[in-house]
């Protein structure tokens, strides 16, 4: 598949075990220490695993860790901007020190991974929320997730024994599977998309706009943890199945799920979210106004600027950068700040907390800014959560 783009170091990671290593490494992880995760770290772990985080073979150790938080990169110079990280329980330390190998366990008590333990160190929160979110604040849901982990961590090579449960699975697709299906469709530009939110007409807009001069979108939603307030991914998956038959072209089209958490680290996380996006084959990646910020953390293109901080040959996959789109009724059209010439009374904007505030009170919001389709699958969908 000399056609796909390279994955990130040049590898892509598998380290999930079948068949007889498997059956092995399941019989000797019974007798490993058993470390409960939460939904978080399995979805950290999948990607792992899978080669989603390539070159990542496991958890990080301290020295790329430090490496991370201070330059970006692991500790052989590769680019890489997000801590990926096993916090363990304090109390567990002495355990933890004496083995050579734990096993990750999920909330009911079945063994997913087994890690061999090569550190065992402490963080600072405060430190690594300045390094990567830029703040300390916990009002910063990143932050604030920083701040109720333990601040011991283990790091080391994992290597995946069962497949966590996902709510997706007919579209949760590895590395290796998409890669293959570009493969097959012939598509050699395939640009990625990532979102946490249902798509509207920016984002169609910006979407389509790339889709004119690559072979092929890969719509790629987060729906890992996000924040409470955000739409839950079972709605917006319905929400993304309803546009795609709606309006787009099926065979220049695939939607998969990403299942790592959303970490609102904006410019640090648009760079990490392009990386993800090369090892699932994609060659370009869109990065909009204030990609995977929360609240006025990040300035509206920080997250483009970033990328100005590394080379083209190091990050191999190429941002297509977009300014704030909307629909203008004097244009009658999607546009942006870079082309319309028109009067900002003109133009529909809507905040994403505004729409969520007029989807849950039972008001659509207007054509302009979402396909009508969307809006009743996010009305109904939402609707029923109120009931339950
Ligand atoms: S997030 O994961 O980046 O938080 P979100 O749904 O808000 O998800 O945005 C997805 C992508 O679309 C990001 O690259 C973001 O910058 C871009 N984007 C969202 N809305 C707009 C808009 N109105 N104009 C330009 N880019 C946008």
């Amino acid at each position: 598949m000399g056609d796909i783009i390279a994955p990130h170091g040049g590898t892509l990671i598998n380290r999930v075990l079948t068949g007889e290593e498997k059956k092995d490494w399941m019989e000797r992880a019974a007798y490993f220490p058993k470390i409960s995760v939460s939904a978080r770290i399995l979805s950290d772990l999948l990607c792992i695993a899978t080669g989603a985080f390539s070159p990542l073979t496991g958890f990080l150790g301290e020295k790329d860790y430090r490496s991370v938080l201070k330059q970006m990169r692991l500790s052989d110079g590769t680019v890489w901007s997000i801590p990926v990280t096993l916090p363990v329980p304090e109390e567990r330390e002495t355990e933890i020190a004496r083995v050579d190998y734990i096993s990750l366990i999920n909330t009911q008590g079945q063994i997913i991974a087994v890690m061999r333990v090569e550190d065992l160190y402490r963080v600072e929160p405060g430190e690594e929320a300045r390094s990567v979110y830029l703040t300390d604040e916990l009002a910063h849901p990143g932050v604030a997730w920083l701040y109720r982990q333990s601040p011991l961590n283990a790091g080391g090579d994992i290597w995946l024994l069962e497949r966590p449960e996902h709510p997706f699975q007919n579209h949760l697709y590895d590395p290796s599977e998409t890669r293959e299906i570009f493969h097959q469709r012939g598509w050699k530009k395939v640009v990625g998309f990532q979102t946490r939110n249902p798509i509207h007409r920016a984002h169609e807009y910006l979407q389509k706009a790339a889709l004119e001069t690559v072979d092929g979108l890969f719509l790629h939603p987060l729906v890992g943890q996000t924040k409470a307030d955000d739409i839950p991914a079972d709605v917006r998956m319905k929400s993304y199945e309803t546009i795609l038959e709606h309006y787009y072209p099926k065979q220049r089209v695939l939607l998969g799920v990403y299942p790592a958490a959303m970490r609102y680290a904006g410019p640090r996380e648009a760079i990490f979210h392009a990386l993800v996006r090369k090892n699932y084959g994609c060659s370009y990646f869109i990065v909009g106004r204030d990609h995977a910020g929360v609240g006025d953390y990040y300035g509206t293109y920080d997250a483009q600027k970033i990328f100005g901080q590394f080379s083209t040959e190091e990050l191999g996959i190429i941002p297509l950068f977009f300014e704030h789109s909307f629909y203008c009724k004097k244009c009658g059209g999607m546009t942006s700040y870079k082309t319309c010439p028109h009067d900002s009374a003109f133009h529909v904007i809507l905040s994403g907390t505004k729409v969520r505030k007029m989807l849950s009170e039972g008001i659509a919001p207007p054509p302009e800014f979402s396909r009508p389709e969307v809006v009743q699958v996010l009305m109904e969908g939402l609707r029923k959560k109120v009931n339950i």
